[in-house]
């Protein structure tokens, strides 16, 4: 892959001010420390044995409303992308540290765990009060817990979660640093919905937001029937546009940081970093994948469609023209005609079905390839320098 220009970028010192002010305001987690134990072992273990070791961030990033918590902002990522890409990471000999938003889909289990999958449906009572797999599944079941203990014998897979945003960039952030003595051979696979925008901790209220004013009529003990009251009954019939607006609920967002730079130039400056971009529109697709790339000097963008992602997704590096990479509709992976189509698919071509074939069967053999070059290319300036 060769470097390019970069032309946007946000020079260096606002991006390490931004990540003080950032990381200073805004609490880690309860089990940062317990995590962070865990992952330098990891990836202690993984680098002394020499071999590959991928992060994948999976799922939605939260941003509580309240510090303690009862609503929260949350986004539609139920960790699919991040789940499935963990497996083939591991088929192609990767190490993975699988950074999760807590309760999202899981490698391996993520096969029982779906809405429509409940693993009850999967089971039967056995011989002597026993639970066995149903004789129609236990094939399939047999396979993935086989690679899944295989997984966890030979500490290829170490399963770490997150909740809100917050929690999200310090576990990345501290987990980026730690990668550090693996060089090139570290791989970052960003495949997380972050939240863009969140309530700073000093506009954040400690309690759960009130709807009504009973608590303020409260603390000033009425004797008759109090006009909170009255209107609190109101309050739950009034759905009409004109509610005032000392009755709604406003929320005021601050942008979060955009990480990717401090990312790229000082928690893991050598380590290849792949990014995905998430669009709803396909005529700006390519063109913020780009404008990402071009911004945080990365390796790697993965544009995907909410549509289509499923059935496509375009590589965007530099030095290399973009790489689409779909799920033919026939479900017939060697359809070479439809995967060489170099635009968009049309949403409304698509059959409702979900592929037969998994995307990331495709995307994770097309990013070891370019991280064999990268590793190649690393190496070989070491030896120059
Ligand atoms: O889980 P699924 O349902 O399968 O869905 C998968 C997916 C669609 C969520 C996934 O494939 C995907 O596209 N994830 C990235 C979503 C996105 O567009 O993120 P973004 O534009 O907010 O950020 C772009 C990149 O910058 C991301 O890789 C993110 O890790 C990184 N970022 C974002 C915000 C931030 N503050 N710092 C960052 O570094």
């Amino acid at each position: 892959m060769i470097p390019h220009t970069p032309s946007e970028s946000p020079p260096s010192n606002l991006a390490a001010l931004a990540e003080d002010h950032y990381f200073s305001a805004n609490p880690p987690p309860k089990d940062l420390q317990k995590h962070m134990k865990l992952a330098k072992d990891f990836i202690e273990f993984h680098s002394k044995a020499g071999r590959r070791l991928v992060l994948v961030t999976s799922g939605g990033t939260t941003v509580p409303l309240e510090k303690q918590t009862v609503r929260f902002i949350d986004n539609f990522s139920a960790g699919t992308r991040g789940a499935t890409s963990a497996e083939y990471f591991l088929e192609a000999g990767y190490a993975v540290l699988f950074l999760h938003r807590q309760f999202s889909l899981l490698p391996y289990s993520r096969h029982y765990s779906h809405a429509t999958d409940c693993f009850l449906d999967f089971l039967r009572e056995g011989p002597n009060g026993s639970v066995v797999a149903r004789d129609e599944d236990a094939g399939k079941m047999l396979n993935v817990l086989r690679k899944y203990r295989e997984a966890r014998d030979k500490n290829m897979l170490l399963v770490l979660p997150f909740v809100s945003i917050s929690d999200y960039l310090h576990e990345l952030r501290g987990i980026a640093q730690l990668m550090k003595p693996l060089g090139p051979k570290g791989l970052l696979y960003l495949a997380a919905a972050v939240s863009d925008f969140f309530v700073p901790p000093e506009r954040m209220s400690e309690h759960k937001i009130q709807s009504t004013d009973a608590v303020e009529a409260f603390s000033k003990k009425p004797s008759k029937p109090s006009a909170s009251e009255e209107e609190e009954t109101f309050d739950n019939f009034d759905s009409s546009p004109s509610v005032p607006r000392s009755k709604r609920l406003v929320v005021d967002l601050d942008p979060v940081p955009k990480f990717l730079k401090n990312l790229v130039e000082g928690w893991s400056p050598e380590g290849m970093i792949v990014s995905f971009k998430l669009e709803t529109d396909p005529k700006i697709l390519v063109h913020k994948a780009k404008y990402s790339l071009d911004r945080y000097q990365h390796h790697l963008v993965i544009g995907n469609l909410l549509s289509t992602r499923k059935w496509e997704v375009v590589f965007v590096s530099p030095g290399n023209p973009d790489k689409w990479i779909r799920i033919p509709q026939g479900g017939k992976l060697d359809d070479a005609k439809e995967a060489e189509k170099d635009e968009p698919l049309d949403p409304k071509s698509l059959p409702e079905q979900e592929p037969e074939a998994e995307i990331e069967s495709l995307i994770i053999p097309a990013v070891a390839e370019l991280h064999t070059k990268y590793i190649k290319t690393m190496e070989g300036k070491k030896l120059e320098a």
